[in-house]
């Protein structure tokens, strides 16, 4: 298929004439998800694991239907091994909390990279505090790239937690997560993959992987908002305490105590969002019927042809790894001497969407030395048109700024 057949399933592609090349931000949904998230709601929406009822039960099949439609998505091992959340931060923050804080002590370590975006940072930084742990940092090489020098110099015997962003959503660097897993294995220490810029690409196999613990959200899959899952290994996660308490991760509550119900309940308090999990779940068949060998060779074509076409624009710089097959749909850029707010709305007046400023990423910023970008993240559904016009409207708005420089 090309994409410019898949781009006619997205009815916002076809509704509005922008280019859209914020993927990385957020996907645009295709007309299979909205219409399986509009038949949930006209025909079988009620609270799952909580009624009697036949439409209640219809509502709890397709909810763990889906868990195991995702499992074997991911190849986990059991379906009890997923558990929904909101999006990736809050499977992040779960990790952080419940793992982290029962089991980090003073002079442990905590080892990430500096490509982490603020989700997979910032609640490191609180449990390490407050644990009195050690946060190290990953620093990447020139050509943005995590060596293999640097992961075992940082990675040691002290280290009890690893998390690593599968592709840095600043500079799609696709980084060596099974390097860093298997070498932090050896050292005894666990690992968090943030895969929340990398499964909308790519295909996981969390047992291929050996990954201990796995987080990503919907809405960059082509799911709706507020779904998102985290993958952890059963006997961790069996072993974990609950992120949130409330209603339906509970076995019994007495006055002063309460046990826990199984995996996955134990870690799903409260009503969960059923409607998004079915979204998510036409999501993934929508990405298999395409196929990710699909979706790479039209990523790849586009991404390629963008980057030959910018590289000759010599009013920017590029922030990507030379190394091809390292690098995703991901570019970030500057005109050089032009704040990236500036340039982004000047694309945005020549209808083309990119996101522009630090990209939750500020500690990766400032390790390169500079403020923000703008970045340009294609998904299946771009075609070289929609890069012809990217680079045409970054002409324009040099011709503009130029007479200011
Ligand atoms: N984390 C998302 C991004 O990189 C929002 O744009």
């Amino acid at each position: 298929m090309s994409p410019e057949e898949i781009k006619k399933d997205f009815p916002l592609l076809q509704n509005r004439k922008e280019v859209y090349l914020d993927s990385g931000a957020t996907t645009q949904k295709p007309i299979q998800v909205i219409e399986a998230v509009d038949e949930y709601y006209r025909k079988y929406n009620a609270n799952p694991h909580r009624g009697a009822y036949s439409l209640s039960i219809e509502a709890t099949q397709a909810y763990e239907d889906t868990r195991i439609k995702i499992a074997k998505f991911i190849n986990a091992r059991y379906s009890e091994e997923i558990i929904f959340s909101k999006n990736a931060t809050e499977s992040l923050n779960l990790v952080a909390y419940s793992y982290g804080m029962d089991n980090l002590e003073a002079g442990d370590e905590v080892v990430i990279s500096i490509m982490e975006h603020h989700a997979n940072l910032v609640p490191w930084q609180h449990v390490s505090k407050t644990k009195g742990a050690t946060l190290k940092y990953m620093y990447m090489n020139d050509e943005y790239e995590l060596t293999d020098e640097e992961i075992e110099s940082k990675i040691t015997d002290k280290t009890k937690v690893v998390g690593i962003t599968h592709i840095s959503n600043v500079l799609g660097t696709i980084n060596n997560v099974k390097k860093i897993i298997n070498y932090a294995h050896k050292k005894g220490a666990i690992v968090i993959l943030d895969a929340s810029q990398s499964i909308p690409h790519t295909k996981i196999d969390v047992q291929d992987l050996d990954a201990d613990f796995l987080a990503f959200s919907g809405h960059k899959l082509l799911a709706p908002f507020g779904i998102g899952v985290l993958y952890g290994k059963r006997e961790i996660l069996n072993k974990m305490n609950p992120f949130l308490m409330g209603g339906d991760m509970i076995e019994y509550v007495y006055e002063q105590n309460t046990t826990f119900a199984p995996l996955p309940n134990k870690f799903e308090a409260g009503t969960q969002n059923v409607g998004g999990v079915i979204g998510l779940g036409a999501a993934i068949d929508y990405i298999e019927k395409i196929g990710y060998d699909t979706i790479q060779k039209i990523e790849n074509e586009v991404t390629s042809y963008a980057i030959e076409k910018m590289s000759k624009l010599d009013f920017l710089d590029i922030y990507i790894t030379p190394n091809k097959k390292n690098h995703s749909a991901v570019i970030s850029f500057n005109i050089k001497g032009v704040h990236p707010h500036d340039v982004a709305s000047i694309l945005d007046a020549n209808g083309v969407c990119v996101r522009s400023g630090n990209h939750c990423a500020q500690p990766l910023l400032r390790f390169m030395g500079i403020d923000s970008t703008c970045r340009a993240s294609f998904y299946f559904y771009n075609t070289k048109e929609d890069a012809d016009k990217l680079v045409e409207a970054l002409k324009k708005a040099y011709e503009m700024f130029k007479k200011y420089m």
